[in-house]
């Protein structure tokens, strides 16, 4: 099978990687996302492990489709009794470039009348659209007029593991930090520490990835709703996940935030995540945070105006990142920014940048390595 998996821009080779230690084959890497090929087992594990990507399709078919009525006629194509029936809820979203047909609502509904129109030919009745939750998510993608439709495996993004207790203000996405974890190569042995935490999402990512436990395995997923579901391939997934999870770490994952309210949800986090006995979160400024071990890799994304308060208040933040860091000798640290002006007052040199999308904002990693005293 034909496989799509979307991440953050920035983060392709990341995911391509996880793809190959999964087995993926023919992998071909696109701007947000990796193609590649595998079976269905495969894209049940793309759910189940992939840290970095936030949707994982199927491909139904790729075909030149110039204008409306092709794109019709391509969809009736298919025997829709496969993937589909009058039990069983669809939704079909749509993004259209350089194309005849112009609007992506236009192309979405001819998508949804060929479907429906196929079933009612055969039936006499109609399957029904659900845009919250359907049981078989499509997705078109019309470019340059050749067609790509695929069903979406997981439904709900992928980067919703089910740990977050309530959406708060400005978080971290947990595949974003995940991404910026296996890009900065860092080896899932050595301690870790995130000054400003905030909910917790790199602190509790880290656990969850050095502990082997699947990012997964707390949710469920769309095609557990579809007719080809094979129940006995899903829970062997499962059960083998599940005895991978390592239990302990031995070397200390900690993070912490000036923020009450901040702390207590990382705290609750890791407990949903069953890390809670893995991660350590202590309330404290991060110009006077000491850490139980001095860590070896820092990752952090402080304040940048986007999101949280603005102006001084952020300019001392980034200082008081600075004096953090200044107190990790031979740390590597791992910085999320989105804001060249305020980076500044860390008062360090990059040795390395990434760009990457945080959000609709583009961001760098900076890699700075601090150095050891003699
Ligand atoms: C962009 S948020 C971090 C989001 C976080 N990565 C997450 O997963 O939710 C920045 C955080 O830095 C914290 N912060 C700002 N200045 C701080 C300081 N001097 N010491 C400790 N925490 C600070 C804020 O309270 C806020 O939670």
């Amino acid at each position: 099978m034909s496989y799509f998996a979307a991440c953050g821009r920035g983060f392709e080779p990341v995911l391509a990687e996880e793809l190959r230690a999964l087995g993926a084959r023919d992998l071909e890497e696109r701007r947000g996302g990796v193609a590649f090929a595998g079976d269905k087992s495969l894209g049940y594990a793309s759910c189940l492990w992939l840290r970095s990507a936030i949707r994982v399709q199927e491909q139904i078919f790729r075909r030149p489709c110039q204008g409306p009525d092709a794109l019709y006629d391509a969809v009736r194509d298919v025997d829709w009794s496969r993937f589909l029936d009058l039990r069983r809820t669809l939704a079909v979203d749509a993004s259209v470039r350089d194309s005849e047909v112009t609007h992506s609502g236009y192309a979405a509904l001819t998508v949804k009348d060929a479907i429906v129109d196929q079933f009612r030919h055969r039936t006499g009745d109609r399957p029904s659209v659900d845009t919250e939750s359907p049981d078989v998510p499509l997705k078109l993608v019309l470019k340059r007029d050749e067609a790509l439709l695929y069903r979406d495996l997981a439904g709900e993004s992928l980067h919703k593991r089910g740990w977050r207790p309530i959406q708060v203000k400005s978080p971290l996405n947990e595949a974003t930090a995940a991404s910026i974890l296996l890009l900065s190569g860092w080896d899932r042995r050595s301690p870790l520490a995130d000054p400003m935490c905030g909910s917790g999402t790199f602190p509790i990512e880290a656990a969850l990835l050095a502990a082997d436990r699947a990012p997964g395995l707390r949710r469920s997923f769309a095609f557990e709703r579809w007719p080809d579901f094979d129940p006995a391939l899903w829970s062997s997934a499962r059960a083998d996940a599940q005895r991978r999870a390592r239990t302990r770490l031995g070397f200390a994952v900690e993070g912490a935030d000036r923020h009450p309210g901040a702390v207590n949800l990382a705290k609750k986090g890791a407990e949903a995540a069953g890390v809670g006995n893995l991660v350590k979160f202590d309330l404290a400024d991060a110009k006077d945070w000491i850490p139980s071990t001095t860590p070896a890799v820092v990752f952090t994304n402080p304040p940048y105006g986007e999101r949280l308060g603005e102006g001084e208040d952020l300019v001392d933040s980034w200082k008081a990142l600075g004096n953090f860091l200044h107190r990790c000798p031979g740390a590597a640290a791992f910085v999320l920014s989105g804001n060249a002006e305020l980076t500044k007052y860390l008062g360090l040199r990059a040795s390395r940048k990434w760009v990457v999308m945080n959000g609709q904002i583009e961001c760098r990693v900076l890699k700075y390595e601090m150095f050891k005293r003699d």
